[in-house]
């Protein structure tokens, strides 16, 4: 079958805008709500070019398991995981998904699913037990085996350098806040890049450099666990530095390879039209969705901070910018919600910031309470667009957590999932309309999988998977997902 349809970019754009004209009677927002909660009624169809990609993504540690295997070393999250009351339910990655034995089984899913892009993630500690020194030749097999299986599959391997598996001993180090991590980081990163950059040329340094920093260091919810707003903000540093680093030494190595990182991003949206809550949302904006692409594309942390940007507490010196400077190939972009930002006084720790952000809950809510609002992400698109025009992206996750089980016959009818998708890809095909230079989609999950603090509790999958007995099935949402990659026609 093949894989695009016969469509190019400017029929593409006529079509679509022929569906964007029978949006403007009714506001986007509520048509687009209105559609989620009546699953019957229909969109406008939208085709997207022949040349976008479709493709889901995954990382190390919420689907590996073989935690301990093969010359592995223990990692932040085996650390974290192992930790009583850490995460729901006292799971752990031990064995997850088992993808570490059975990656064959899930190439055969992506190709089942008719994907062209698979985004995983390699896990420090197996490439370097401690995170330093001689690489281990059984973690580096490991990838180059997945990534053959891909390419045999002609599908495209997106890899990310780290999706939040630091070797445990670099912890014990001072972990991120540590600017040692940067010479260690980078050290890694080429010795994987020279092994795998024959195989791989599409690379994420980064997965969520704001969740980790903030999640770990500031918030405590996860590995490292630490509860320290200062660390927390030197640890966003030595990233932004790490990536710069890290950039320089891929494309040392080839410098054809396209390399991004994979940024969280939220729709920050004023909790009222007053000036505080929109300067508010604006620093939500800096810090929450570009305290890590700024730096990289412009040399300058944006402006987060109602005075100025605590430098000093940063341990910024003189030159560092410099060195944060990469001139990324692409933008990853994990969108999954919307924000409300309302100002409050400054005060100390994160509240530094003067913002308060909360969920908003005007749409309907996913299984994990997540509020769905497909116009954000259209928002978000079209403001990084603009913020950064040069610059392509990708959509390197979105996804809903539903936890719909095998009915009677053994399929998972997860509607909510399908309509979830259909919201979400009508917001990024009108971004396309609208001039937004998006070239690829990957939904996040193609596994259900360890969810973190959440342990099994959350189902992102586009297929199910039974944990008792590793068995897979398809979900309808990822029958649904195949016809639309393998046509382009959201209808
Ligand atoms: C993102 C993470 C990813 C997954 C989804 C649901 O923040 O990058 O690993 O857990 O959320």
């Amino acid at each position: 079958m093949s894989r695009w349809n016969s469509f190019n970019r400017r029929e593409f754009l006529s079509t679509a805008f022929g569906a964007a004209a029978s949006f403007s009677i009714v506001p986007p927002g509520r048509r687009l709500l209105g559609e989620l909660l009546h699953p019957q009624s229909k969109f406008a169809p939208l085709q997207f070019p022949e040349e976008f990609i479709w493709g889901a993504a995954t990382a190390s540690y919420q689907i590996e398991g073989a935690w301990a295997e093969d010359g592995k070393g223990e990692s932040i999250w085996d650390r974290f995981s192992h930790t009583p009351g850490k995460v729901k339910g006292a799971a752990t990655g031990d064995v997850a998904c088992d993808s570490y034995h059975r990656y064959k089984e899930d190439v055969a899913l992506l190709k089942a699913l008719n994907l062209t892009s698979y985004r995983f993630s390699i896990s420090w500690p197996r490439i370097q037990a401690t995170g330093s020194g001689d690489p281990n030749s059984k973690g580096l097999d490991y990838y180059k085996r997945l990534a053959d299986a891909l390419l045999e599959a002609k599908i495209r391997p997106l890899c990310t350098l780290y999706h939040w598996d630091l070797p445990q001993k670099l912890e014990e180090r001072g972990g991120w806040p540590n600017r040692d991590l940067v010479a260690r980081f980078t050290d890694y990163v080429d010795i994987t890049v020279r092994a795998l950059g024959d195989r791989i040329s599409h690379w994420c340094i980064f997965n969520e450099p704001w969740v980790f920093t903030f999640l770990g260091y500031a918030r405590g919810i996860h590995a490292p666990s630490r509860k320290n707003f200062a660390e927390c903000m030197r640890a966003t540093h030595v990233v932004n530095i790490a990536q710069g680093q890290a950039f320089r030494a891929i494309k040392a190595i080839n410098s054809k390879l396209q390399v991004g990182t994979a940024f969280s991003m939220a729709h920050c949206q004023p909790a009222t039209s007053s000036d505080a809550d929109r300067q508010a949302a604006d620093r939500a904006h800096a810090l929450g969705n570009v305290w890590f692409v700024h730096p990289a594309l412009h040399g300058e942390y944006p402006k987060a901070f109602p005075g100025d940007n605590p430098l000093d507490l940063m341990g910024v010196k003189s030159g560092d910018m410099e060195l944060c400077r990469a001139p990324l190939d692409f933008l990853g972009i994990n969108y999954y919600r919307r924000q409300l930002v309302s100002a409050i006084p400054p005060g100390a720790g994160e509240d530094a910031t003067g913002v308060h952000n909360f969920d908003a809950h005007d749409g309907p809510l996913t299984d994990f309470a997540w509020e769905i609002w497909p116009d954000g992400f259209h928002d978000l698109l079209m403001r990084i667009a603009h913020e950064y025009k040069t610059t392509p992206l990708e959509i390197t996750e979105n996804g809903c957590s539903y936890l719909d089980c095998p009915d009677e016959h053994g399929s998972i009818p997860d509607e909510r999932r399908v309509q979830f998708m259909r919201g979400y890809l009508h917001g990024l095909g009108r971004a396309l309309l609208h001039g937004a230079n998006v070239r690829a989609y990957h939904h996040w999950s193609l596994l259900d999988n360890f969810e973190w603090a959440e342990g099994y509790a959350q189902r992102f999958g586009l297929t199910y998977v039974d944990f008792r007995t590793q068995k897979r099935t398809i979900k309808d949402s990822g029958h649904w997902y195949a016809k639309l990659a393998s046509t382009g026609s959201l209808t």
